[in-house]
């Protein structure tokens, strides 16, 4: 049968809402973890979408481990550069829209205010550039496409920044958190709405103009982890009964082996210009994933644990 949606990498953050939000709707979904469906695999990835024959395929699958892929370069480009390719590959032959996903460390961070997709790229380590090759390598190819940059990504499923400030929250009353980096919080569920929204345009050839190419997507407003940081004990102090103290730290107090840049905050403007789309500001987004998180009855709450 055919599916409105292929799903890569669906057991990430993202792909797990995304088939979650997807199959909740009036949308048909498949979704594909990577032992179903490795995209470095281009064989595998022409025959499971020609099977599927989708409306659109969305690549949420991406080697994102930041600091591990500076020891392991040819593992983050075999995912972010030859996985992307191999399926703008097949969806151009099959003529099916591609959503890809992509980040804001493709940006060197040395800009003083926001990134628009216009500005320079220049990412400080492997993972951004790797990301970057993947983007370039879907703009190279004939795939009708959308890739959407965001950042700083939490969801109830899988690993977070968010989760691990509640796992060391509740051991520790005092922390120290990096506060020299700027960048944009984005909620996997409200990301996962806005593939599907943008998914729907295309299934039904209804892409608004200059509604192809490359898109900012984050929550609204931004922070740096620090505040970010305060911001969960602030909101998940009431539940948890735990508001440790953070103090704010410099990058160089706390050296790890990528480099990150030291503002990454994305002006989202042309997503709401072209499709009409706007983030909730982060903290709001937050609040309700802390909420679905710490709720006993989830099962995220038990992943918690
Ligand atoms: N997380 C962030 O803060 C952040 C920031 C900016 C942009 N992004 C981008 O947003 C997208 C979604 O990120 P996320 O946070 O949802 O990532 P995630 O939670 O790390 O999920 C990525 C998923 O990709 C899967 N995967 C890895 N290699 C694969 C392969 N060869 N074939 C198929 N699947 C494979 C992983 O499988 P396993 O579960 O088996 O490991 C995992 O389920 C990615 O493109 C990422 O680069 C993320």
């Amino acid at each position: 049968m055919t599916a409105d949606v292929l799903i890569t990498g669906a057991n990430g953050q993202l792909g797990w809402e995304l088939q979650r939000r997807a199959t909740a709707s009036s949308r048909t979904a498949r979704a594909f973890t990577r032992t179903d469906l490795n995209i470095t695999d281009a064989d595998s990835v022409a025959r499971t979408i020609e099977a599927a024959s989708p409306k659109v395929v969305v690549n949420t699958a991406a080697y994102t481990a930041v600091d591990k892929a500076e020891t392991e370069p040819a593992a983050a480009f075999a995912v972010n550069r030859d996985g992307p390719a191999n399926l703008a590959t097949t969806c151009a032959e099959l003529n099916i829209p591609l959503i890809h996903i992509s980040t804001d460390y493709v940006f060197d961070g040395t800009k003083p205010d926001a990134y628009s997709e216009e500005d320079a790229v220049a990412p400080l380590g492997v993972y951004g550039e790797s990301k970057l090759a993947g983007e370039n390598a879907i703009r190279a190819s004939d795939a009708e496409h959308v890739i959407l940059r965001t950042a700083w990504v939490y969801g109830v499923h899988g690993h977070n920044f968010v989760k691990t400030m509640l796992r060391l929250g509740e051991k520790q009353d005092a922390l120290r958190i990096v506060g020299d980096q700027h960048g944009c919080p984005s909620f996997a569920g409200d990301l996962a709405d806005t593939i599907l929204k943008i998914s729907d345009r295309m299934r039904s050839g209804d892409v608004p103009a200059n509604g192809h190419g490359t898109f900012h997507c984050t929550g609204e407003g931004s922070t740096t982890w620090c505040d970010f940081a305060r911001t969960i004990f602030e909101l998940a102090g009431p539940t948890t009964g735990r508001v440790p103290t953070v103090d704010g730290i410099t990058t160089a107090e706390y050296p790890t082996p990528a480099r990150r840049p030291a503002n990454s905050v994305l002006d989202c403007g042309k997503l709401t210009r072209t499709y009409g789309i706007t983030l909730r500001p982060w903290q709001e987004a937050l609040a309700e994933m802390l909420q679905f998180t710490l709720s006993e009855d989830t099962g995220a709450a038990k992943e918690m644990r």
